[in-house]
Protein backbone atom coordinates (compact mmCIF):
# COMPACT_ATOMS: atom_id res chain seq x y z
CA UNK A 1 0.00 0.00 0.00
CA UNK A 2 1.29 3.33 -0.73
CA UNK A 3 2.00 5.91 2.09
CA UNK A 4 -1.01 8.01 2.86
CA UNK A 5 -0.74 11.93 4.24
CA UNK A 6 -3.68 12.09 7.16
CA UNK A 7 -3.64 16.05 7.14
CA UNK A 8 -5.48 19.54 8.10
CA UNK A 9 -6.10 18.13 11.16
CA UNK A 10 -7.59 20.86 13.93
CA UNK A 11 -5.92 19.17 17.00
CA UNK A 12 -4.05 16.18 16.66
CA UNK A 13 -3.63 13.73 19.95
CA UNK A 14 -0.53 11.42 19.62
CA UNK A 15 0.63 10.96 23.32
CA UNK A 16 4.05 11.96 22.32
CA UNK A 17 6.93 12.59 25.27
CA UNK A 18 7.37 16.11 23.59
CA UNK A 19 4.40 16.74 21.75
CA UNK A 20 1.48 15.00 23.05
CA UNK A 21 -1.02 17.66 21.52
CA UNK A 22 -0.39 18.99 18.48
CA UNK A 23 -2.80 22.38 16.55
CA UNK A 24 -2.45 21.82 12.39
CA UNK A 25 -0.88 18.74 12.11
CA UNK A 26 -0.93 15.88 9.94
CA UNK A 27 0.61 12.47 9.88
CA UNK A 28 1.90 9.57 7.15
CA UNK A 29 0.99 6.08 7.27
CA UNK A 30 3.01 3.43 5.97
CA UNK A 31 2.54 -0.10 5.94
CA UNK A 32 -0.32 0.16 8.89
CA UNK A 33 1.79 2.26 10.98
CA UNK A 34 2.57 6.14 12.22
CA UNK A 35 5.72 6.64 10.04
CA UNK A 36 5.59 10.63 10.64
CA UNK A 37 3.76 13.23 12.59
CA UNK A 38 4.03 16.72 13.12
CA UNK A 39 3.43 20.40 11.36
CA UNK A 40 0.74 20.58 8.24
CA UNK A 41 3.20 22.77 6.92
CA UNK A 42 6.14 20.36 7.30
CA UNK A 43 4.33 17.39 5.85
CA UNK A 44 6.17 15.39 3.32
CA UNK A 45 4.25 14.63 -0.11
CA UNK A 46 2.47 11.65 -0.25
CA UNK A 47 0.47 10.02 -3.48
CA UNK A 48 -2.65 9.78 -1.63
CA UNK A 49 -3.96 12.47 0.91
CA UNK A 50 -6.59 12.49 3.55
CA UNK A 51 -8.08 15.89 4.15
CA UNK A 52 -9.74 15.72 7.72
CA UNK A 53 -11.32 19.36 7.47
CA UNK A 54 -10.01 20.95 10.46
CA UNK A 55 -10.98 18.21 12.87
CA UNK A 56 -9.78 16.71 16.13
CA UNK A 57 -7.99 13.18 15.27
CA UNK A 58 -7.53 10.80 18.48
CA UNK A 59 -6.19 7.36 18.88
CA UNK A 60 -8.93 4.41 18.56
CA UNK A 61 -9.82 4.32 22.15
CA UNK A 62 -8.35 0.63 24.10
CA UNK A 63 -11.58 -1.16 25.89
CA UNK A 64 -9.62 -3.41 28.42
CA UNK A 65 -12.38 -4.62 29.98
CA UNK A 66 -15.52 -6.08 28.74
CA UNK A 67 -18.07 -9.53 28.84
CA UNK A 68 -19.22 -9.42 25.35
CA UNK A 69 -19.89 -13.50 24.84
CA UNK A 70 -23.21 -13.66 26.07
CA UNK A 71 -27.01 -14.14 25.28
CA UNK A 72 -30.06 -13.48 26.92
CA UNK A 73 -31.38 -9.78 27.95
CA UNK A 74 -31.63 -8.28 31.52
CA UNK A 75 -33.75 -5.15 30.81
CA UNK A 76 -35.98 -5.87 33.79
CA UNK A 77 -33.51 -6.27 36.00
CA UNK A 78 -31.93 -2.46 35.33
CA UNK A 79 -35.71 -1.65 35.45
CA UNK A 80 -36.23 -2.80 38.80
CA UNK A 81 -32.82 -1.13 39.84
CA UNK A 82 -34.09 2.02 38.94
CA UNK A 83 -36.55 1.30 40.89
CA UNK A 84 -35.21 0.52 43.49
CA UNK A 85 -33.99 -2.82 43.64
CA UNK A 86 -30.26 -3.09 44.77
CA UNK A 87 -27.39 -4.33 42.32
CA UNK A 88 -26.79 -8.49 42.71
CA UNK A 89 -23.75 -10.02 41.57
CA UNK A 90 -26.26 -13.13 41.41
CA UNK A 91 -28.23 -11.91 37.82
CA UNK A 92 -25.03 -13.65 36.34
CA UNK A 93 -26.48 -16.80 36.85
CA UNK A 94 -29.91 -15.34 34.53
CA UNK A 95 -27.22 -14.42 31.90
CA UNK A 96 -25.20 -17.75 32.10
CA UNK A 97 -28.68 -20.03 31.72
CA UNK A 98 -29.23 -17.74 28.36
CA UNK A 99 -25.50 -18.28 27.21
CA UNK A 100 -25.17 -21.65 27.62
CA UNK A 101 -28.49 -22.26 25.62
CA UNK A 102 -27.17 -20.30 22.97
CA UNK A 103 -25.58 -21.49 19.92
CA UNK A 104 -22.38 -20.90 18.68
CA UNK A 105 -23.44 -18.77 16.04
CA UNK A 106 -25.90 -16.97 18.38
CA UNK A 107 -22.99 -15.46 20.69
CA UNK A 108 -20.48 -14.87 17.53
CA UNK A 109 -23.04 -12.68 16.13
CA UNK A 110 -23.87 -10.92 19.40
CA UNK A 111 -20.36 -10.46 20.00
CA UNK A 112 -19.79 -9.08 16.32
CA UNK A 113 -22.91 -6.82 16.74
CA UNK A 114 -21.28 -4.99 19.90
CA UNK A 115 -17.73 -4.68 18.48
CA UNK A 116 -19.16 -2.83 15.70
CA UNK A 117 -21.29 -0.44 17.92
CA UNK A 118 -17.42 0.24 19.53
CA UNK A 119 -15.83 0.76 16.24
CA UNK A 120 -18.79 3.14 15.22
CA UNK A 121 -18.21 5.17 18.73
CA UNK A 122 -14.25 5.07 17.82
CA UNK A 123 -12.88 1.82 19.60
CA UNK A 124 -10.22 0.14 17.95
CA UNK A 125 -8.87 -2.85 20.49
CA UNK A 126 -11.20 -4.90 22.78
CA UNK A 127 -10.55 -7.33 25.26
CA UNK A 128 -13.06 -9.64 25.71
CA UNK A 129 -14.16 -11.87 28.70
CA UNK A 130 -15.45 -15.43 29.07
CA UNK A 131 -17.86 -15.92 32.22
CA UNK A 132 -21.21 -16.50 31.33
CA UNK A 133 -20.55 -19.92 30.17
CA UNK A 134 -18.81 -21.36 34.10
CA UNK A 135 -19.00 -25.12 32.42
CA UNK A 136 -15.64 -26.49 30.75
CA UNK A 137 -17.93 -26.54 27.91
CA UNK A 138 -18.90 -23.25 27.82
CA UNK A 139 -16.46 -21.58 29.11
CA UNK A 140 -13.61 -23.05 26.42
CA UNK A 141 -16.19 -21.94 23.39
CA UNK A 142 -16.77 -18.64 25.07
CA UNK A 143 -12.76 -18.25 24.29
CA UNK A 144 -13.02 -19.61 21.04
CA UNK A 145 -15.74 -17.40 19.66
CA UNK A 146 -13.39 -13.99 21.49
CA UNK A 147 -10.89 -15.27 20.07
CA UNK A 148 -12.15 -15.22 16.43
CA UNK A 149 -12.35 -11.19 17.29
CA UNK A 150 -9.54 -10.20 19.53
CA UNK A 151 -5.96 -11.65 20.63
CA UNK A 152 -7.26 -9.77 24.32
CA UNK A 153 -8.72 -12.85 25.58
CA UNK A 154 -9.24 -13.30 29.11
CA UNK A 155 -10.56 -16.73 31.31
CA UNK A 156 -13.24 -15.82 33.60
CA UNK A 157 -14.28 -19.24 34.96
CA UNK A 158 -14.24 -17.74 38.26
CA UNK A 159 -16.79 -14.92 37.43
CA UNK A 160 -19.12 -16.50 40.22
CA UNK A 161 -20.16 -20.17 41.12
CA UNK A 162 -22.26 -21.51 39.47
CA UNK A 163 -26.08 -22.45 40.72
CA UNK A 164 -24.65 -26.55 40.51
CA UNK A 165 -21.72 -26.41 42.42
CA UNK A 166 -19.87 -25.68 46.01
CA UNK A 167 -17.09 -23.52 46.01
CA UNK A 168 -14.57 -26.10 46.74
CA UNK A 169 -15.38 -28.14 43.93
CA UNK A 170 -15.54 -25.09 41.32
CA UNK A 171 -12.10 -23.75 41.84
CA UNK A 172 -10.89 -27.42 41.53
CA UNK A 173 -12.48 -27.28 38.37
CA UNK A 174 -11.39 -23.61 37.05
CA UNK A 175 -8.00 -24.21 38.55
CA UNK A 176 -8.12 -27.73 36.90
CA UNK A 177 -9.67 -28.99 33.44
CA UNK A 178 -11.61 -26.13 32.89
CA UNK A 179 -7.98 -24.06 32.77
CA UNK A 180 -6.56 -26.55 30.92
CA UNK A 181 -9.51 -26.06 27.98
CA UNK A 182 -9.08 -22.75 27.76
CA UNK A 183 -5.53 -21.32 28.50
CA UNK A 184 -5.26 -21.84 24.37
CA UNK A 185 -7.72 -19.55 23.75
CA UNK A 186 -6.25 -16.92 26.24
CA UNK A 187 -4.26 -14.11 27.08
CA UNK A 188 -5.08 -13.10 30.65
CA UNK A 189 -6.90 -15.18 33.67
CA UNK A 190 -9.20 -13.00 35.94
CA UNK A 191 -11.47 -13.71 38.76
CA UNK A 192 -14.27 -11.54 40.67
CA UNK A 193 -12.71 -11.20 43.95
CA UNK A 194 -16.12 -10.09 46.41
CA UNK A 195 -18.47 -10.94 48.84
CA UNK A 196 -20.61 -13.48 47.35
CA UNK A 197 -18.01 -14.86 44.72
CA UNK A 198 -14.51 -15.32 45.39
CA UNK A 199 -12.79 -14.46 48.50
CA UNK A 200 -8.62 -13.82 48.65
CA UNK A 201 -7.40 -17.45 49.12
CA UNK A 202 -9.59 -18.73 46.45
CA UNK A 203 -8.96 -16.02 43.90
CA UNK A 204 -5.38 -16.29 44.82
CA UNK A 205 -5.54 -20.19 43.58
CA UNK A 206 -7.32 -19.45 40.66
CA UNK A 207 -4.83 -16.60 39.19
CA UNK A 208 -2.16 -18.48 40.70
CA UNK A 209 -3.01 -21.31 38.36
CA UNK A 210 -3.59 -19.58 35.17
CA UNK A 211 0.16 -17.51 35.87
CA UNK A 212 1.42 -21.02 36.07
CA UNK A 213 -0.17 -22.01 32.52
CA UNK A 214 1.29 -19.19 31.36
CA UNK A 215 -1.75 -16.38 31.11
CA UNK A 216 -1.65 -12.70 32.65
CA UNK A 217 -3.10 -11.91 35.66
CA UNK A 218 -6.26 -9.44 36.06
CA UNK A 219 -8.87 -9.08 38.39
CA UNK A 220 -12.49 -7.71 39.46
CA UNK A 221 -11.64 -5.82 42.56
CA UNK A 222 -13.26 -4.02 45.41
CA UNK A 223 -16.33 -3.19 43.09
CA UNK A 224 -19.49 -3.59 45.68
CA UNK A 225 -17.40 -3.17 48.32
CA UNK A 226 -14.08 -3.39 50.22
CA UNK A 227 -11.92 -6.55 49.87
CA UNK A 228 -8.52 -7.75 49.35
CA UNK A 229 -8.53 -7.63 45.82
CA UNK A 230 -6.51 -4.71 45.57
CA UNK A 231 -4.24 -6.31 47.84
CA UNK A 232 -3.70 -9.08 45.93
CA UNK A 233 -3.61 -7.06 42.82
CA UNK A 234 -0.58 -5.36 43.76
CA UNK A 235 1.08 -8.26 45.21
CA UNK A 236 0.57 -10.26 41.65
CA UNK A 237 1.42 -6.94 39.70
CA UNK A 238 -2.27 -7.49 38.11
CA UNK A 239 -4.00 -4.78 36.60
CA UNK A 240 -7.06 -4.24 38.84
CA UNK A 241 -10.33 -2.94 37.82
CA UNK A 242 -13.41 -1.47 39.33
CA UNK A 243 -11.51 -0.27 42.46
CA UNK A 244 -14.82 1.22 43.69
CA UNK A 245 -14.44 1.09 47.17
CA UNK A 246 -10.47 1.69 48.19
CA UNK A 247 -9.02 2.06 51.82
CA UNK A 248 -6.10 4.50 51.41
CA UNK A 249 -3.76 1.60 51.82
CA UNK A 250 -5.62 0.08 49.03
CA UNK A 251 -4.43 3.45 46.69
CA UNK A 252 -0.63 3.36 48.22
CA UNK A 253 -0.73 -0.04 47.35
CA UNK A 254 -1.97 0.29 43.11
CA UNK A 255 0.38 3.95 42.66
CA UNK A 256 3.81 2.17 45.01
CA UNK A 257 3.48 -0.96 42.40
CA UNK A 258 2.79 0.40 39.65
CA UNK A 259 -0.49 -1.36 38.82
CA UNK A 260 -3.41 0.07 36.20
CA UNK A 261 -6.32 1.03 38.15
CA UNK A 262 -9.67 -0.31 35.69
CA UNK A 263 -12.22 2.55 36.52
CA UNK A 264 -15.44 1.53 34.69
CA UNK A 265 -17.72 3.75 35.13
CA UNK A 266 -20.78 2.53 33.40
CA UNK A 267 -21.00 -0.17 36.33
CA UNK A 268 -22.31 2.61 38.68
CA UNK A 269 -24.18 4.70 37.01
CA UNK A 270 -26.58 1.04 36.08
CA UNK A 271 -25.84 0.07 39.42
CA UNK A 272 -26.80 3.44 41.25
CA UNK A 273 -23.73 3.23 43.08
CA UNK A 274 -21.12 5.82 43.60
CA UNK A 275 -18.43 6.66 41.30
CA UNK A 276 -14.73 5.33 41.92
CA UNK A 277 -12.65 8.27 42.90
CA UNK A 278 -10.01 8.84 39.83
CA UNK A 279 -8.86 12.26 41.90
CA UNK A 280 -7.45 10.16 44.37
CA UNK A 281 -5.80 7.63 42.32
CA UNK A 282 -4.09 10.12 39.99
CA UNK A 283 -3.19 12.42 42.65
CA UNK A 284 -1.67 9.05 44.35
CA UNK A 285 0.24 9.02 41.11
CA UNK A 286 -1.31 5.78 40.02
CA UNK A 287 -2.15 4.90 36.22
CA UNK A 288 -5.78 4.51 35.52
CA UNK A 289 -7.39 3.31 32.68
CA UNK A 290 -11.48 3.88 31.47
CA UNK A 291 -13.20 0.77 30.40
CA UNK A 292 -16.93 -0.06 29.26
CA UNK A 293 -17.31 -3.25 31.47
CA UNK A 294 -19.63 -3.55 28.25
CA UNK A 295 -22.12 -6.57 29.52
CA UNK A 296 -25.86 -7.14 30.02
CA UNK A 297 -25.88 -7.06 33.57
CA UNK A 298 -24.11 -3.62 35.47
CA UNK A 299 -22.92 -2.06 32.60
CA UNK A 300 -24.48 -2.43 29.30
CA UNK A 301 -22.53 0.52 27.08
CA UNK A 302 -20.67 0.02 24.36
CA UNK A 303 -19.79 3.54 24.07
CA UNK A 304 -16.34 4.94 25.74
CA UNK A 305 -17.04 7.89 25.12
CA UNK A 306 -19.85 7.94 27.71
CA UNK A 307 -17.34 6.66 30.47
CA UNK A 308 -14.94 9.85 29.51
CA UNK A 309 -18.20 11.85 29.96
CA UNK A 310 -18.74 10.06 33.12
CA UNK A 311 -15.27 10.11 34.37
CA UNK A 312 -14.66 14.20 33.43
CA UNK A 313 -18.09 14.77 35.53
CA UNK A 314 -18.35 12.90 38.13
CA UNK A 315 -14.79 11.42 39.17
CA UNK A 316 -12.35 14.05 39.33
CA UNK A 317 -10.83 13.92 35.58
CA UNK A 318 -10.04 16.53 33.21
CA UNK A 319 -10.69 15.55 30.09
CA UNK A 320 -7.03 15.18 29.22
CA UNK A 321 -6.83 12.45 31.68
CA UNK A 322 -9.59 10.81 30.53
CA UNK A 323 -8.50 10.92 26.51
CA UNK A 324 -5.49 9.45 28.26
CA UNK A 325 -7.05 7.09 30.39
CA UNK A 326 -9.19 5.93 27.69
CA UNK A 327 -6.24 5.05 24.91
CA UNK A 328 -2.93 5.25 26.40
CA UNK A 329 -4.40 3.92 30.02
CA UNK A 330 -5.99 1.05 28.60
CA UNK A 331 -3.25 -0.14 26.36
CA UNK A 332 -1.16 -0.21 29.09
CA UNK A 333 -3.79 -2.48 31.67
CA UNK A 334 -3.24 -5.05 28.71
CA UNK A 335 0.19 -4.30 28.19
CA UNK A 336 0.15 -3.10 25.15
CA UNK A 337 2.59 -0.79 23.44
CA UNK A 338 1.91 -0.07 20.00
CA UNK A 339 -1.62 0.94 20.26
CA UNK A 340 -3.90 3.95 22.49
CA UNK A 341 -0.99 6.57 20.98
CA UNK A 342 -0.08 7.78 17.97
CA UNK A 343 3.78 8.12 17.83
CA UNK A 344 5.92 6.74 15.18
CA UNK A 345 5.57 2.82 15.09
CA UNK A 346 1.83 3.01 16.56
CA UNK A 347 -0.34 0.95 14.96
CA UNK A 348 -2.71 3.35 12.81
CA UNK A 349 -5.74 2.88 14.68
CA UNK A 350 -7.18 6.46 14.73
CA UNK A 351 -10.44 8.21 15.28
CA UNK A 352 -11.23 11.32 13.61
CA UNK A 353 -13.61 13.17 15.20
CA UNK A 354 -16.88 15.77 14.12
CA UNK A 355 -15.88 18.09 16.49
CA UNK A 356 -12.40 20.59 16.74
CA UNK A 357 -10.78 19.32 19.83
CA UNK A 358 -11.01 15.71 21.84
CA UNK A 359 -12.62 18.02 25.21
CA UNK A 360 -16.08 17.60 22.95
CA UNK A 361 -15.97 14.11 24.11
CA UNK A 362 -16.94 15.43 27.47
CA UNK A 363 -18.44 18.59 26.64
CA UNK A 364 -20.97 17.09 24.60
CA UNK A 365 -22.21 13.76 25.63
CA UNK A 366 -24.44 11.69 23.83
CA UNK A 367 -23.72 13.17 21.10
CA UNK A 368 -22.61 10.85 18.24
CA UNK A 369 -18.88 12.81 17.76
CA UNK A 370 -16.86 10.08 15.33
CA UNK A 371 -16.97 10.59 11.73
CA UNK A 372 -14.17 7.61 11.24
CA UNK A 373 -12.44 5.27 12.78
CA UNK A 374 -9.26 4.00 10.37
O1 LIG B 1 -17.77 -6.56 35.76
N1 LIG B 1 -18.29 -7.90 38.46
C1 LIG B 1 -18.55 -8.89 37.88
N2 LIG B 1 -18.93 -9.02 36.61
C2 LIG B 1 -19.58 -8.03 35.84
C3 LIG B 1 -21.04 -8.01 36.07
C4 LIG B 1 -21.68 -9.03 35.27
C5 LIG B 1 -23.17 -9.12 35.35
O2 LIG B 1 -23.85 -8.52 36.21
O3 LIG B 1 -23.65 -9.88 34.48
C6 LIG B 1 -18.93 -6.69 36.09
O4 LIG B 1 -19.57 -5.76 36.59
FE1 LIG C 1 -16.33 -6.94 34.50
Amino acid sequence: MTPMLVTNIGELVTWDDEQPILDDAAFVVDGGRIAWFGRRTEAPDADAVRDVGGAAVIPGFVDSHTHLVFAGDRSAEFEARMTGQPYAAGGIRTTVAATRAATDEQLAANVARHLSEMRAQGTTTVEIKSGYGLTVHDEARSLAIAREFTEQTTFLGAHVVPAESEIADYVELVTGEMLERCAPYARWIDVFCEDGAFGADESRAVLEAGIAAGLLPRIHANQLGPGPGVQLAAELGAPADHCTYLSDADVSAIADSGIVAGLLPGVEFSTRQPYPDARRLLDAGAAVALATDCNPGSSFTSSMAFCIAVAVRDMGMSPREALWSATAGGAASLRLDDVGHLRVGAKADFTVLNAPSYVHLAYRPGVPLVAATS
